[in-house]
């Protein structure tokens, strides 16, 4: 009604060649709308990685103080005559420093039991013992002294002691060897160079000389009737052993053995 009243009106004011106008062009885009709200929050990271190692810790506190450390020790000592290899009973044994002294038993020995560590020289003595007939050197003490023993702690240490009939440091070997001096003797040779029972041969095929049966309880004068010392006496053969004694035993060799 209102398009007829308006286009009467056209019509009345304008003239009228047609009637109604085509329909309009539609309207242009819209612009685009307001930026959305921000988005929610994403998911929590991945853990991190371990933290270093921390700082060593305080020092531990100090043990309890050990057992008190030992200083003692003990040292038995044996002493043998060094001729018969008995045992020697009653025996003054003294021990160096601290003249601390102890009498051998029956069995030759003695023992200092709680020593303090060092280094002990033992002396043993027996000025009243009677050591057998054949004493070459009858006004001097029997005594002899062991080197410079070392004690260490806990430990019992043995000590042989060799009381022999002579004193060695008193002595003139060259006279001691010749024969027919006093100091010649059977027991005089043993003091020495002991009674070569435990001698050994450096060919195991052959049987050491001295410590043949035989040959051992001999005696040594027996054989070496005398022995020249000096060595560039020349003239003389240092170990003078007669073959004829040889021959005493060994007469039907080789036909026969011995
Ligand atoms: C005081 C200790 C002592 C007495 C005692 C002793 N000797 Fe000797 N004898 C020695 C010494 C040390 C030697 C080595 C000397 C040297 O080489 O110069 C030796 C050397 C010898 C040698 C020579 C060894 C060699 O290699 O040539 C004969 C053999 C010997 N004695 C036999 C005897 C006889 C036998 C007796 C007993 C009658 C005797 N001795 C007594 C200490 C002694
Ligand atoms: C059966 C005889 C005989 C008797 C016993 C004997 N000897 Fe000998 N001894 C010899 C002869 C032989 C030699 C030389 C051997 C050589 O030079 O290889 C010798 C060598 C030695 C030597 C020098 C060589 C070595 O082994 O060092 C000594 C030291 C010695 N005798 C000591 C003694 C003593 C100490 C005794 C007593 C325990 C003794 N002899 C008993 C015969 C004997
Ligand atoms: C008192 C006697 C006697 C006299 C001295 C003696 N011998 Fe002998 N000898 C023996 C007898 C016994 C044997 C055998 C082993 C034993 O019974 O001891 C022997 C063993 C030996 C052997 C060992 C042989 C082997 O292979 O087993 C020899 C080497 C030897 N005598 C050499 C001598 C010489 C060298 C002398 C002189 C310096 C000598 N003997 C003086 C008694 C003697």
């Amino acid at each position: 009604m209102r398009i007829a009243i308006t286009c009467a009106l056209c019509f009345v004011l304008a003239g009228c060649d047609g009637c109604q106008g085509p329909q309009g062009d539609p309207g242009a885009q819209g612009s685009p709308g307001a930026t959305g709200a921000p988005g929610s929050p994403g998911d929590p990271g991945d853990p991190g990685a371990p933290g270093q190692n921390g700082n060593p810790g305080d020092p531990g506190l100090p043990g309890d103080a050990g057992p008190p450390g030992s200083s003692i020790g003990d040292v038995s000592v044996h002493l043998v005559d060094a001729d018969t290899r008995a045992d020697v009973a009653g025996a003054l044994l003294t021990a160096e420093p601290g003249a601390i002294t102890a009498t051998t038993d029956l069995s030759g020995r003695a023992t200092f039991t709680g020593l303090p560590i060092g280094m002990y020289r033992f002396t043993a003595s027996a000025p009243s013992l009677v050591v057998e007939a054949n004493v070459v050197f009858e006004d001097l003490d029997v005594g002899v002294s062991s080197g410079w023993v070392s004690l260490v702690a806990d430990a019992t240490v043995d000590v042989k002691l060799k009381l022999a009939r002579i004193d060695r440091d008193e002595m003139n070997l060259v006279a001691l060897h010749t024969g027919g001096s006093p100091g010649y003797t059977l027991a005089n040779c043993h003091a020495c160079h002991n009674d070569r029972a435990d001698e050994l041969s450096q060919d195991p095929a052959e049987p050491p000389f001295h410590a043949l049966a035989t040959h051992n309880t001999s005696g040594c004068t027996l054989c070496h009737a005398s022995v020249e010392l000096p060595t560039h006496s020349g003239a003389t053969v240092r170990k003078q052993v007669a073959v004829t004694l040889c021959d005493g035993c060994h007469a039907n060799y080789p036909n026969s053995f011995p």
